[in-house]
């Protein structure tokens, strides 16, 4: 168990693991070893998630705009993600582990979604943790899918406009029924969410961590609860502090 010793440790916890084709050209390394090694960097993640107490980790595994990388990567990224559920669910299911896939699924190729759907099956009843994976996801895709079943809610009678509200919104989206990241990190040094969690990081703290993917182990995690702790969330109110002083 970490011995971490914090005030606040985040419910949940996003990550935008990103950097591995740098870390692998570093190195005069393919990009695929870059992916390869970050798959390891996923499973350390997850552990040190579920021993600090995190009760949802969200790991944006590939962007509804990864599809234009080439050929030969998107591959690569689809064997590891085929790899990594076939010899990481059953771990996953002994540790309680409930997992959760979010992303545009219809249009899905036959040697993945079966896959995506397993994991999700297998784990339904599990309670220990989530674990979101993000596949074929982007934040616009997703809220405009969303809007669509609004829309098509209200034409069907079970839906009157007025009634459309931030709840009716939330709960048509691919991450209903999941709390709102409360920390959001990047890796790799870029600092910029593309396209991750647009609605649900309205009130996220962001950490743009320097090292890239492959590199992050526990305490790389346990640096970005150390600054989310430091942090101060006013969710457009006052600080608890000045409340303090004042009231
Ligand atoms: C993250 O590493 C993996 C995915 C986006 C799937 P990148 O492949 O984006 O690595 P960089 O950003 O090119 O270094
Ligand atoms: C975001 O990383 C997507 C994932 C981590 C899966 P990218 O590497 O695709 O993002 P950009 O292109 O640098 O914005
Ligand atoms: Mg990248």
């Amino acid at each position: 168990m970490a011995n971490l010793d914090l005030p606040v440790i985040p419910q949940h916890v996003a990550i935008i693991m990103d950097g591995n084709g740098r870390w692998a050209k570093q190195r005069g390394l393919p990009r695929t070893i870059g992916h390869n090694k970050g798959v390891e960097a996923v499973r350390e993640a997850v552990k040190a998630a579920g021993e600090t107490g995190v009760k949802f980790l969200t790991l944006f595994a590939f962007s509804s705009e990864n599809w234009s990388r080439p050929e030969s990567e998107i591959e690569d990224l689809l064997g590891l993600l085929r790899r990594f559920i076939r010899r990481d669910l059953a771990d996953l299911h002994r540790e309680n582990i409930r997992i959760r896939i979010i992303g545009e699924r219809e249009k899905l190729r036959s040697d993945i979604l079966p896959l995506l759907l397993e994991a999700e099956e297998t784990t339904r009843g599990n309670t220990a943790m989530t674990l979101v994976i993000a596949f074929n996801y982007g934040a616009r895709d997703e809220i405009t899918r969303a809007v669509g079943r609004l829309a098509r809610d209200v034409q069907a009678g079970l839906l009157k406009p007025e009634d459309i509200n931030s709840d009716a919104i939330g709960s048509r989206l691919d991450t209903a029924g999941i709390p709102d990241p409360d920390l959001i990190i990047r890796t790799s040094g870029e600092e910029r969410l593309s396209n991750f969690l647009l609605w649900q990081a309205a009130y996220s703290e962001l950490v743009f961590l320097p090292c890239y993917w492959p590199d992050f182990d526990r305490q790389q995690f346990e640096e970005a609860l150390r600054i989310y702790a430091a942090r101060d969330r006013r969710f457009g109110g006052l600080s608890s502090a000045t409340t303090a002083v004042v009231g």
